[in-house]
């Protein structure tokens, strides 16, 4: 099977295993746990941050920031596809009391004069506009990169108007290593981020959020209301720093898996895919309208290959470290061939 559902996919290499194996651990709740700190002190350092937290998971880490952030009853802003809006199963009206309002994206990216038109005015029966959260990389948009210069415009409207900053930058890495920018370049703006180490990053669990010191003192409670705190996970820290310092300087190249696999797909004109699109490790194609995605994936699944329908006729594919570039280019040629037969 060739799987590009997800970057999440992906399994911990041997080397990855024997780093986790030779950790050294302690209780991470009495805050025991060296290899923890030693992971939250690296990355706080990466991103220009007073502190960072290790989490199980993006989501816990996404809605562990927005309701740090927050208070029951607020709003906040975010893209329309964002992913704490579908794919966080409504977490932050259930565990924060708060609503979104989704504004309709270019590839990902809202505008600050979108923003400033949808903040609430002050008025008692408007809900509290409080924070904007913005995704770097955009998974729906296709693993698109915000462009610094936006994000720089959407922090200094928010920090005229006193709103905060969240950014769900589970992907951060790739945006990174795709634009080689710095980490901390992209994470000034923003007072919480969460990045995962479970997607391209190759790690099998965790996530992190980073920001002020003030704001991970509050965090660490919230996690442990949560219930994500826990105790040897030195385990997981470890696979955590082998995949910043092993898989980090490797993502250009599943990146360039995906260039490859678009420009296989992009000739096809049964398929609608604009490669200037493709900027990172996720390609998100489209069919005509005979073609129901949700089939295809099943006819590809039969032909050995994984991908994942994300609307009626949109598929997504996921290029990763567990996949080699004649896999991808093999199944790109798959997909062509089904959808112009
Ligand atoms: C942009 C984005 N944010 C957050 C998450 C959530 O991560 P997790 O699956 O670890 O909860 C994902 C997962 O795919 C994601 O793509």
């Amino acid at each position: 099977m060739i799987d590009l559902r997800s970057d999440t996919v992906t399994k911990p290499s041997k080397a990855m295993l024997t780093a986790m194996m030779q950790a050294e651990v302690g209780d991470d709740v009495y805050g025991e746990d060296p290899t923890v700190q030693e992971l939250q002190k690296k990355v706080a350092k990466m991103l220009g941050k007073e502190a960072a937290l290790f989490v199980p998971s993006g989501t816990m880490a996404n809605q562990i920031c927005l309701n740090v952030l927050t208070q029951p009853g607020d709003e906040v802003i975010c893209e329309a596809d964002a992913h704490i809006f579908h794919f966080e199963s409504g977490a932050l009206a259930k565990l924060s009391g708060i609503q979104v309002q989704r504004l309709p994206g270019q590839a990902g990216l809202i505008t600050v004069e979108q923003i400033e038109a949808a903040v609430r005015p002050g008025a008692h029966y408007y809900p509290r506009t409080t924070v904007i959260a913005l995704e770097n990389t955009h998974n729906l948009a296709g693993g698109t990169i915000l462009p610094l210069e936006t994000i720089e415009q959407i922090a200094r409207f928010a920090n005229d108007n006193a709103l905060k900053m969240h950014l769900d930058g589970a992907r951060l890495w790739n945006a990174g290593a795709a634009s080689r920018i710095a980490l901390d370049v992209f994470s000034r703006f923003f007072d919480s981020l969460s990045m995962c180490f479970s997607k391209g990053l190759g790690a099998p669990v965790g996530s992190i959020i980073a920001g002020s010191q003030e704001f991970i003192t509050e965090a660490l409670r919230c996690r442990k209301q949560f219930g994500g705190a826990m105790r040897q996970v030195g385990y997981l820290a470890a696979a955590a720093i082998y995949a910043i310092d092993h898989n980090f300087p490797r993502l250009s190249e599943d990146h360039a898996k995906a260039k490859a696999f678009a420009e296989i797909l992009a000739e096809s004109s049964a398929i609608s895919l604009n490669t200037e699109s493709v900027m990172t490790n996720i390609i998100m194609f489209h069919l005509p309208g005979d073609f129901e995605a949700s089939k295809i994936a099943v006819q590809l699944q039969e032909k050995g290959v994984l991908v994942h329908a994300m609307g009626p006729r949109s598929i997504r594919a996921v290029t990763h470290l567990d996949v080699t570039r004649s896999e991808v280019i093999q199944a790109a040629q798959i997909i062509v061939k089904l959808v112009q037969a």
